[in-house]
């Protein structure tokens, strides 16, 4: 069982958008997944509790038939950054239990997604890190392409190794469609990342081709 932490340069880049289409093209080879958004900000209670979108539409694209509460064990209403909640709220996000969470449902591949970008807190002493290690996830961090994300994919990848933990491979999803030498910013990228490119993503592309062979053995 492959365990697959989804992070990126940055909040609102295409996480959610990209481990939808990671599913997908698992599922079209073949592959049983599950998926999950352990932490979450910005959520609506329509009757059944808290529900936040990206776990929801994760729900969806994947085979998990999953009780919302161990996809997304900790949710909270507002939209800031979750560590500042989970403080207010006394909550410690426990990575041993969604260790377990994830462990109870033997799949070929369980895709985690992350918050925000890969330094974002998850509370007063849990990084992301910490997140993915408990998991034994190898990471896949999804550049957003537009201006500055050279920047932002660098530090990335640079923080991510330093913390000790394998990074698979990344993809290149077109977040700003509008953006200048586009396949120049990829070269530029590719010749400085080591791990593999595993998509290029179009602006508004739906059924994006992944090279996973390289990461599924
Ligand atoms: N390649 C793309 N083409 C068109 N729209 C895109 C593309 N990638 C992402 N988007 C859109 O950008 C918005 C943000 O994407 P998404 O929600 O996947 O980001 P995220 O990184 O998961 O954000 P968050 O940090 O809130 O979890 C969404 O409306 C999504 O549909
Ligand atoms: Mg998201």
């Amino acid at each position: 069982m492959k365990h697959w932490y989804i992070t990126g340069t940055d909040t609102e880049i295409g996480k959610t958008r990209v481990s939808c289409q990671l599913l997908q093209h698992l599922r079209q080879q073949g592959y049983s997944t599950s998926a999950y958004k352990p932490v979450a900000s910005g959520a609506l209670d329509a009757g059944e509790g808290l529900r936040n979108d990206d776990a929801l539409q994760l729900i969806h694209a994947s085979q998990t038939k999953t009780a919302y509460n161990e996809v997304n064990p900790w949710c909270f209403e507002e939209a800031v950054a979750p560590h500042l909640l989970a403080e207010e709220a006394g909550i410690n996000i426990d990575t041993a239990h969604m260790a377990d969470i994830v462990s109870r449902r033997p799949v070929d591949v369980a895709i985690i997604e992350g918050v925000g970008g890969w330094l974002a807190p998850l509370d007063a002493d849990t990084s992301q890190a910490d997140m993915a290690r408990a998991l034994n996830a190898g990471v896949i961090l999804v550049v957003g392409m537009r201006l500055g994300c050279i920047n932002h994919a660098l530090l990335s990848v640079g923080r991510i190794l330093q913390d000790g933990l394998p990074l698979l491979g990344w993809v290149a999803n077109r977040i700003d469609p509008e953006m200048s030498r586009y396949q120049d910013n990829i070269n530029t990228l590719k010749a400085r990342i080591q791990q593999p490119l595993l998509a290029t993503i179009a602006w508004e592309e739906n059924t994006p081709d992944f090279s996973i062979n390289p990461i599924i053995n």
